[in-house]
């Protein structure tokens, strides 16, 4: 049996490592003795993030700025690297950028992910971690399990399910296979150094990083996409879940697909739901500052609460959250505050 005992390769790719939940991922990867490969194309991102990663890690993530859809420089990615799995982050994320661009959307996530299965599978690398959402569900009653049915809003949402269901089928057609498809819910939060986190371009989209703006005095006062939802305090209730949970998740997953083949579905989630008042209350204890607020109307394609059921990752992984939202607006506000015109 000694004969049989092959060094296991370490090296992980992970497109689109540069990103929010992808710097999160390789810090926990190296934790975990990986060595994340990083290939981004710096899109919506800043390369000095590596910077930060090997000082809270140790280890400085591999560096290839590129293109997901470039086939050629994927295959010499994989000529040059033993690469025992791939965690695929590479995206574009703006529901409203999805409306005005489509074909980009589709083009950069749905081409973009086919691309890398084709030459993972020239390059016979068969172990695959996908970044999905929870937006895939569209307007569902909560708590959504992975079997709730999908009715995706917008373009950004179908693009992440038709990647959902083409892998399905490849997975079908290539038993040997082994893919992760993980549902996202809110993630939030910074890694607890405060030396990496999320960094919008522009305007945020998103609750948590306009809210820690508003505490570090960036922006005058938040809107509140309307207080008349039937939820406990009108206003919208998400799961939010800190980003070294799901960062932690997907060093499960990755586990998972190396043991055997297959295909998995799995919601990242907390399983608890909280409105955007309660996500201000949390924040200004996080920072001791006033966050104030106007009421706004309902924001176009919003539901009024969603939350997942984790338990099917919490089986089949081990793997629940362990952060609450006192830990993510504490960990968010630490890096608002000590950078906060980002890298
Ligand atoms: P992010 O924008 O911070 O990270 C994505 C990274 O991919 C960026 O560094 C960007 O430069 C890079 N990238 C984009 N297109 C690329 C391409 N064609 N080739 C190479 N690199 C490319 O976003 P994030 O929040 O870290 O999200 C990571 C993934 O998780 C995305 O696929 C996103 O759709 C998905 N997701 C995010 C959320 C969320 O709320 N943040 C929720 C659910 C799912
Ligand atoms: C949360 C709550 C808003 C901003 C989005 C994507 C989803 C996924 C995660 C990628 C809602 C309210 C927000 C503001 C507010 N991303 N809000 N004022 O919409 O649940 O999900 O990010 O896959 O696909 O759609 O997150 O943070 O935008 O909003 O009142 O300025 O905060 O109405 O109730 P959302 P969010």
């Amino acid at each position: 049996k000694i004969l049989g005992i092959v060094r296991m390769s370490k090296t992980i790719l992970v497109t689109g490592g540069a990103g929010f939940i992808g710097s999160h991922t390789c810090v926990a990867l190296i934790a975990a003795g990986y060595a994340p490969l990083v290939l981004d194309n710096l899109g919506n991102s800043d390369v000095r993030v590596l910077d930060r990663v090997e000082r809270i890690a140790g280890q400085r993530p591999g560096w290839i700025e590129g293109d997901v859809r470039d086939r050629a420089l994927l295959d010499r990615v994989f000529a040059q690297h033993r690469i025992a799995g791939v965690i695929h982050f590479a995206g574009l994320k703006a529901v409203g950028d999805s409306v005005t661009d489509p074909l980009g959307y589709y083009d950069n996530n749905v081409h973009g992910t086919w691309v890398l299965t084709q030459a993972m599978e020239a390059a016979g690398v068969h172990a695959l971690v996908f970044s999905s959402s929870a937006t895939v569900y569209g307007e569902t009653d909560p708590p959504i399990a992975e079997d709730a049915p999908c009715h995706p809003t917008n373009p950004y949402g179908r693009s992440k399910r038709i990647v959902e269901e083409t892998l399905g089928d490849w997975q079908l057609a290539r038993p040997h296979w082994s893919i992760a498809l993980l549902r996202y819910f809110n993630p939030v939060g910074a890694h607890e150094s405060g030396l990496i986190g999320e960094h919008p371009q522009g305007q945020p989209n998103n609750l948590m990083p306009f809210v820690a703006q508003v505490a570090v005095g960036l922006r005058e006062r938040l809107v509140v996409h309307g207080n008349d939802y039937p939820t406990p305090d009108g206003t919208g209730v998400r799961d939010y879940v800190h980003v070294m949970d799901l960062a932690e998740g997907h060093v499960a997953a990755l586990r998972k697909v190396q043991q055997a083949p297959g295909l998995l579905t799995l919601n990242l989630g907390t399983g608890v739901g909280h409105s955007v008042l309660q996500v201000v209350q949390a924040f200004e204890r996080a920072s001791g500052r006033a966050i104030p607020y106007t009421v706004g109307p309902r924001r176009p394609g919003d539901v009024p609460a969603n939350w997942a059921d984790p338990s099917r990752a919490a089986e089949v992984l081990g793997w629940r959250a362990r952060r609450g939202l006192d830990a993510m607006c504490v960990d968010s506000w630490r890096w608002q505050q000590g950078n906060p015109k980002g890298y």
